[in-house]
């Protein structure tokens, strides 16, 4: 299959449609990271982004829809709450997963009794949206386990010869996936934090949850994807909280003939540039290192055998979502399932 980088033109989202109306998954940009959609309606279409991804079967999808679309039969119970959020941050880089059963492909949802809805502000992606008509389940368009894409080149790099069309919106500004937001409950809990932080929810709805999962105590888990070993770049990767170990490290690592370098904020780049290590400069702020890691870690895996990375001082706000991705493309734990993660 030869697989076409388009600009969103009328004739690129026709062509989308098309292939969505047959079943087929199309590569979208968003404001966050792009998506391999498809029709969530559609079973065949769900599966194939199973397939195609080699995503784990337990790991649910997110519903994609555009801002005229009415969710109220998408879901089953709408809290209250959950409409001060829809009003203060959709369209944006917020998913709400509510009670919801059998209103779209059986595979979304993995069996679970939720569904997440997600109104992403992109232009190109509401276009995409308006034109299809249908809600679009899109996981982030990556391998399973590889960095999340935030340019249609990423894109192309893992799917190439594999989906039919990648409807190229330019960079993700926001650079790390929506922050997923569970309303099922009588407060907002989030599961998976990102550019929208638990403060930011709890200013307007008075309170917000953080969800931790129990996998000792045999819980079942309330959002599988906080599971997997995620956002890894295809080199080996460390991480130290103090520089002079990393610059050590490197150092040990450079003598043994490999290649070798560093992910760090901008203002530790001089210490380790002084020592002739290489640096991948991540920014000063939040927003920046959240727009910068995963094309970072994509050119880290080309570069370098080894990438060392610092620990960012910031905690707070929007680096608590850039640390979770950090930690996950840093760990070397993962949760055994099935290779071909099809189901
Ligand atoms: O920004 C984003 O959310 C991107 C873009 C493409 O929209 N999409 C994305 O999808 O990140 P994906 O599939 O890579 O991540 C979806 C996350 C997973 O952690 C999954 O477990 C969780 O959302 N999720 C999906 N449906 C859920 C549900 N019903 N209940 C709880 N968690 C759910
Ligand atoms: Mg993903």
């Amino acid at each position: 299959m030869q697989t076409k980088i388009e600009p969103i033109t009328k004739e690129s989202l026709a062509l989308a449609k098309t292939i969505i109306e047959n079943s087929g998954v199309v590569a979208i940009p968003t404001e966050t990271v792009y998506g391999l959609g498809g029709n969530a309606f559609d079973d065949k279409a769900v599966k194939t982004i199973f397939e195609v991804k080699g995503r784990p079967n337990d790991n649910p999808l997110i519903a994609h829809v555009h801002t005229d679309y009415d969710i109220s039969a998408l879901i089953d119970y709408d809290p209250p709450y959950a409409k001060f959020l829809r009003e203060a941050f959709l369209p944006g880089p917020l998913t709400l997963v509510y009670p919801s059963t059998d209103k779209v492909s059986a595979r979304v949802s993995c069996g679970l009794k939720t569904l997440a809805i997600r109104v992403p502000a992109h232009a190109g992606a509401q276009a995409f949206l308006k034109e299809v008509g249908v809600p679009i389940v899109a996981p982030s368009a990556n391998l399973s386990r590889h960095v999340s894409p935030t340019s249609a080149k990423h894109v192309f790099d893992d799917f190439n010869g594999k989906i039919p069309l990648i409807l190229d919106g330019g960079d993700c500004t926001g650079g790390i996936e929506s922050t997923v937001c569970d309303c099922t409950g009588e407060y907002p809990v989030i599961l998976r934090p990102g550019l929208i932080t638990k403060e930011d929810i709890a200013r307007v709805v008075g309170c917000c949850g953080e969800y931790t999962p129990n996998v000792e105590k045999g819980e079942k888990v309330k959002s599988p994807g906080v599971l997997y070993k995620h956002y890894a770049p295809r080199c080996e990767t460390l991480s130290f909280l103090k520089a002079s170990d990393a610059i050590a490290t490197a150092q040990k690592i450079s003598a043994q003939g490999k290649r070798v370098g560093v992910l760090c904020e901008a203002d530790k780049e001089a210490m380790f540039t002084a020592q002739g290590i290489p640096v991948l400069n991540l920014g000063s702020t939040d927003k920046e290192m959240a727009s910068n890691l995963y094309g970072l870690l994509r050119e880290a895996e080309i570069r370098f055998d080894t990438l060392i990375v610092l620990q960012p001082t910031k905690t707070d706000g929007v680096m608590q979502g850039v640390l979770n991705r950090l930690q996950k493309a840093c760990s070397s734990k993962d949760v055994p399932h099935g290779e071909d993660g099809i189901r």
